[in-house]
């Protein structure tokens, strides 16, 4: 009963601010799955010079990818990952990274 008292309660305290659910489980899950081949997790990949995402804004980050997804910040890479991203997924994905420690 209390187990379930704390996974209900946790998504609330950290959307607090969005009308959606946010998840940072959901967002590590995607985050391990797409955004780390280029990001990394905590260190971006040292071939090519992809920003940092650990630790930064979620407002940030957020409004980056939303951005991305309309096309007023143009990146042919990002243009494409963010096309597929909804405003959940960008507010989970964003959630997590910004709980990461750079
Ligand atoms: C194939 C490589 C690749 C993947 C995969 C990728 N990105 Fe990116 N990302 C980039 C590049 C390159 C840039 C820099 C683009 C630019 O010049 O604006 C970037 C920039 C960003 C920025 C802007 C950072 C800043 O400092 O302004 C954010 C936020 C971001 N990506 C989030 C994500 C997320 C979230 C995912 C997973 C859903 C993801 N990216 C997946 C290559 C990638």
């Amino acid at each position: 009963m209390n187990r379930w008292l704390l996974l209900a309660g946790l998504p609330l305290a950290l959307t607090a601010h969005t009308a959606h659910a946010t998840s940072i489980y959901a967002g590590q899950a995607r985050a391990a799955a797409v955004c780390s081949q280029c990001h990394g997790i905590k260190t971006p990949s040292a071939e090519a010079p992809f920003p940092p995402l650990a630790g930064r804004d979620a407002d940030y980050l957020q409004t980056a990818l939303k951005q991305y997804r309309d096309k007023t910040r143009k990146s042919d890479i990002m243009n494409a990952i963010a096309g597929s991203l909804t405003d959940n997924d960008i507010a989970n994905v964003a959630a997590y990274y910004a709980k990461l420690k750079p």
